[in-house]
């Protein structure tokens, strides 16, 4: 029997597909929470405390890192997780990263990039897989403005969204072969301007017409999203496009 898969985040979004697919693979799994334990696959622990860390990695073989905050506690939560899992046997650490987090200038890619180089340094055996934005965050971008008479998008900008359980099924592979270091960016089927995904998810949400606009915004991340930073074209890997993901 081979040692159990500790996933971080396994209640977040990318997580909640991930797991399934781990067990569905054969795998015993613990995933860590802060929220009271439900049931026994659920380990009580919080990265940023370092509560319940020690016993979470105790005997784990394969740590998928996918939990995640406001990015800057990001890094203090990495870094308690790669100290217990040092002590605790050295395990194979799998980490999720975003796509072009060393070309857009944001505080939360800067701090995913600082996670990147605690997983890289950290003396464990390491993969890090990069994708791009999930199907939910463009939905979130607009029905967060869905009280607005209009949807405001960045102009110049477009998403290459892709399917949060494509990744999870990447991360799945990934989590079961030996540490591959950082492998090839994974990102969705098409690259879209972003007032395009907003129509679709207007069309999708209601057959009453719901303006797009999109506004010339400033900023360096918003210059690094209009250079096409975090988009990886030659890796259109996923196959589940949003009107798909919307449609479902
Ligand atoms: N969303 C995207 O578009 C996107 C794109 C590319 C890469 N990614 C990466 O994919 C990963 C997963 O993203 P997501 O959108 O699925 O995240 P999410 O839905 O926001 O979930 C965050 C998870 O982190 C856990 N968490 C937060 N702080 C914690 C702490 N102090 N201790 C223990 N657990 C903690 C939460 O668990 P509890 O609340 O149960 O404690 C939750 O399961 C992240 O690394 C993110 O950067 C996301």
């Amino acid at each position: 029997m081979t040692n159990p898969i500790l996933v971080t985040g396994g209640t977040g979004r990318l997580g909640r597909a991930l797991v399934p697919q781990l067990l569905s693979d054969g795998h015993t799994v613990r995933v860590l929470s802060r929220r009271p334990p439900s049931d026994e696959q659920t380990w009580g622990g919080d990265l940023l405390t370092g509560e319940g860390l020690e016993e979470a990695v105790d005997g784990v073989g394969v740590i998928v890192h996918c939990a995640t905050g406001n990015g800057r506690a990001d890094i203090d939560g990495t870094r308690n997780l790669i100290q217990m899992a040092v002590r605790a046997g050295r395990p194979h650490l799998v980490y999720v990263s975003i796509v072009g987090v060393g070309r857009v200038d944001m505080a939360y890619y800067r701090a995913k990039l600082a996670c990147e180089q605690l997983v890289e340094r950290s003396g464990l055996p390491w993969t890090i897989q990069r994708t791009t934005q999930f199907h939910e965050l463009i939905v979130w971008m607009c029905k967060s403005q869905w009280w607005l008479p209009a949807i405001v998008m960045p102009s110049g900008v477009s998403f290459q969204p892709v399917d949060a359980g494509e990744v999870a099924a990447r991360l799945a592979m990934l989590a079961g072969a030996p540490p591959a270091g950082r492998v090839p960016d994974m990102g969705g089927p098409e690259v879209r301007p972003a007032a395009d995904l907003a129509r679709a998810y207007a069309r999708a949400r209601s057959s009453r017409r719901r303006p797009v606009v999109s506004v010339p915004m400033q900023g360096a991340g918003i210059r690094g999203y209009r250079e096409g930073g975090h988009l990886t074209p030659e890796h259109a890997d996923g196959r589940i496009t949003f009107e798909q993901f919307l449609a479902a």
